[in-house]
């Protein structure tokens, strides 16, 4: 048994989740109660631990949670949007190799992808240390329904959590890394996430950020501003750097191309 939540309604107890939950070949319903009572459900294996759906801060958040546009994201945009970004040929793969290089799953480590959206990061990670425990985390249901079909699809077993990273559902120091694709743009409260990413990652380990800093462009700015207007937030990297040392980050490596940002974060 390697999950183990904290119980939104005490953080005192505990919720174990058994390793089953994860194998995404075997439908898994059901729920589980805690010691006093409470009770979280699981739905074809997603572990629902938000009663309801969160307010939409913007439009850009609503928009996770329809089906059509959890569907096409990663094969129409994802898989596409940093070569058009960068301004580079930059394939998925060479963004990958990043990933794995910057995080070096190890063998029965627990990471966590936040804001997993249809957890291409998470994937990543079990393909290559498949004895990692991966847990991908959105507040979008949609968005993991999608992720479970990826996932299963690839023959990858990972957990799905359906929870709000401004409150997130472990106790302090679970996580050997944690790694976010794209989502730090979107968040309506990046300083809280960021926090309570620093609370849940254990003192040795990382945080891989890939986000997407202001352009230096007059036409890149015009385009941002707009898009600011749909609750996206974008800034410089200076900014960005003083972001992450607020959460009590330091930057270990970062790289940019264009507007795309990457980070090595470790705690302080
Ligand atoms: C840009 S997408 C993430 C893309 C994904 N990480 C990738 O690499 O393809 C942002 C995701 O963050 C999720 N999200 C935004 N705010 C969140 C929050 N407070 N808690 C949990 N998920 C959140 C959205 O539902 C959306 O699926």
């Amino acid at each position: 048994m390697k999950l183990e939540l904290k119980s939104p309604a005490n953080e005192r107890i505990g919720i174990h989740i058994p390793d089953e939950v994860a194998n995404l070949s075997l439908p898994f319903n059901g729920s589980f109660a805690t010691t006093d009572g409470d009770e979280y459900r699981v739905k074809n294996n997603i572990i629902d631990m938000l009663e309801q759906d969160p307010e939409f801060a913007s439009i850009a958040l609503s928009t996770n949670h329809w089906k059509v546009t959890a569907a096409i994201y990663e094969e129409l945009w994802r898989k596409r949007s940093l070569s058009l970004l960068t301004g580079e040929d930059f394939p998925i793969e060479k963004e990958h190799e990043l990933l794995i290089d910057w995080t070096a799953p190890q063998e029965g480590g627990l990471y966590l992808d936040l804001g997993a959206s249809t957890a291409l990061y998470a994937r990543a990670l079990k393909a290559a240390q498949p004895k990692a425990d991966i847990v991908a985390l959105d507040f979008s249901t949609q968005m993991l329904e999608e992720a479970r079909i990826k996932a299963e699809a690839d023959e990858t077993d990972i957990f799905l959590l359906r929870a709000d990273g401004r409150d997130m559902p472990f106790f302090s120091k679970t996580f050997d890394g944690i790694v976010m694709g794209g989502t730090l743009n979107e968040l309506s409260d990046p300083t809280k996430v960021l926090y309570e990413a620093n609370r849940v990652l254990k003192k040795e380990g990382s945080f891989f950020v890939m986000h997407l800093i202001k352009s230096d462009a007059w036409y890149g700015r015009l385009l941002q501003d707009s898009m600011g207007l749909g609750g996206i937030k974008f800034w410089t990297k200076d900014e960005s750097n003083d972001l992450f040392k607020q959460a009590g980050f330091r930057v270990d490596k970062q790289i940019t191309r264009g507007i795309v940002c990457f980070s090595r974060l470790l705690p302080n």
